[in-house]
């Protein structure tokens, strides 16, 4: 029999405790379960969590290595660390123009039809430095991690050719061996049509299906391949020919669905059996049934909303009633959306979708696991589990959409080490 592990990090005195043990993901009624523990306690041993439980039993039995991290969180919450599962942070520029002209009347759709959105990142992206957009994306990992965000999903989608999406794809990998934030990465070259195959699209999905997917896959360079299904961008026939490829080629799903206006493209995720269908603001009843039915989350990011100044939230408490598997995100991005807080769209999700405190902390944590494919590693304090955690500025969980807009994040550990804070 090999020793008993021993613990490296003890935190002691938590005065709520959210463990998040239960079933993973989490629908309707369950995401009122938070597996919150009073008076709890928590040991980590090396990268992995090793003892779960009230402060004086976790005390008593843990056995600590010489030199053990030990934190008293003088009766602070204690949650896992945040998982933001939509991101689109590998970009150098940044659009506040953009933002201005919106502030000034024009729709986030207007100045992408002049070409400006996306087409002007893609720019951008294509003629900058790799090593000046890591370390802009770099700066971003840090705000998350500050922010308590310690596993992101990040999606290419600015280069939109095989050159450049492999340039972003490969600032990823590089990040995510070199920063404590973990990076899951998603190949997003449907993200738009590029200034070079406006008038031939079609070249531009033979394109993608013939050549970038296969190469992508072949590299390892993501997990995930994402669609940008709306009107004016990506047709429902188009991103099936395109998510077909990516499904043969060994890529697992995710679609940007019903932003702007009703596509379908949430039915077709569902089909598809997509991981995950994004934004939502515009979906039917019928595609809420279907992302239930099929198990597909349902990933929402009022940020966007928000910032594009729209008035349609996701329609939140209808998808919780039909039992959909709810996740909450940022969607980072240099245009609908610039903002790295998680703990900022639990606010917008509560006053705007009308999501408790208790359902966002589901959101952003095991049903945001699922939504990556990382549910048996992040997203749960449990014996086995990765050693993510974060202690926060407050002393009941409910003050996570109350207490808006200012970073609570104290201490942050990411692997079993202190990483931010301490
Ligand atoms: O999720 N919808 C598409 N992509 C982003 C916006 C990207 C951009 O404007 O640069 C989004 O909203
Ligand atoms: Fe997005």
């Amino acid at each position: 029999m090999p020793p008993p592990k021993k613990t490296t990090l003890l935190i002691k005195n938590i005065g709520q405790l959210v463990t998040m043990s239960g079933p993973s993901p989490r629908i309707g009624d369950e995401l009122k379960n938070i597996g919150l523990i009073e008076h709890g306690g928590l040991a980590f041993s090396g990268e992995e969590v090793l003892l779960v439980g009230p402060s004086d039993e976790v005390e008593g039995k843990a056995e600590l290595v010489e030199g053990c991290t030990v934190i008293d969180a003088a009766g602070a919450v204690v949650t896992p660390g945040l998982i933001d599962c939509h991101t689109h942070p590998v970009f150098s520029r940044t659009r506040e123009k953009e933002f201005e002209m919106r502030v000034q009347g024009k729709s986030y759709m207007e100045i992408a039809a002049e070409g400006g959105g996306i087409l002007s990142s893609v720019r951008d992206t294509r003629s900058v430095e790799r090593s000046v957009m890591r370390d802009k994306t770099r700066k971003r990992l840090d705000r998350f991690l500050k922010l308590g965000i310690t596993t992101i999903e990040a999606k290419s989608g600015y280069g939109l050719s095989l050159e450049s999406e492999m340039t972003q794809l490969d600032i990823i990998r590089e990040l995510d061996s070199s920063h404590p934030v973990d990076l899951v990465p998603t190949f997003m070259g449907a993200h738009e049509v590029p200034e070079e195959y406006r008038n031939k699209r079609e070249g531009y999905v033979d394109l993608l299906v013939k050549e970038m997917i296969p190469r992508i896959a072949k590299e390892k360079l993501a997990e995930f391949s994402d669609v940008f299904c709306e009107k004016g961008v990506f047709t429902v026939e188009e991103s099936r020919r395109i998510q077909k490829a990516a499904v043969a080629h060994g890529l697992k799903l995710k679609f940007h669905a019903d932003e702007f206006a009703h596509s379908g493209s949430a039915e077709l995720a569902a089909e598809m059996g997509a991981t995950s269908a994004d934004h939502l603001m515009f979906v039917s009843d019928e595609g809420i049934k279907a992302l239930a039915q099929h198990k597909t989350a349902a990933v929402l990011l009022p940020g966007t909303t928000f910032s594009v100044g729209g008035k349609q939230y996701a329609p939140a408490r209808k998808m919780i009633e039909e039992g959909c598997i709810v996740a909450l995100s940022t969607d980072c991005n240099p245009g609908s959306c610039y903002c790295e807080s998680l703990p900022l769209m639990i606010s917008l999700a509560a006053v705007q979708m009308k999501m408790t405190a208790a359902e966002s902390l589901c959101a952003v944590t095991v049903n945001a696991a699922y939504a990556i494919g990382r549910q048996t590693t992040v997203g749960r304090l449990e014996q086995g589990l990765l050693a993510d955690a974060v202690v926060w500025d407050m002393e009941d969980y409910r003050e996570f959409p109350y207490h808006f807009g200012v970073p609570l994040a104290t201490t942050v550990i990411k692997r079993g080490k202190v990483v931010s804070g301490g």
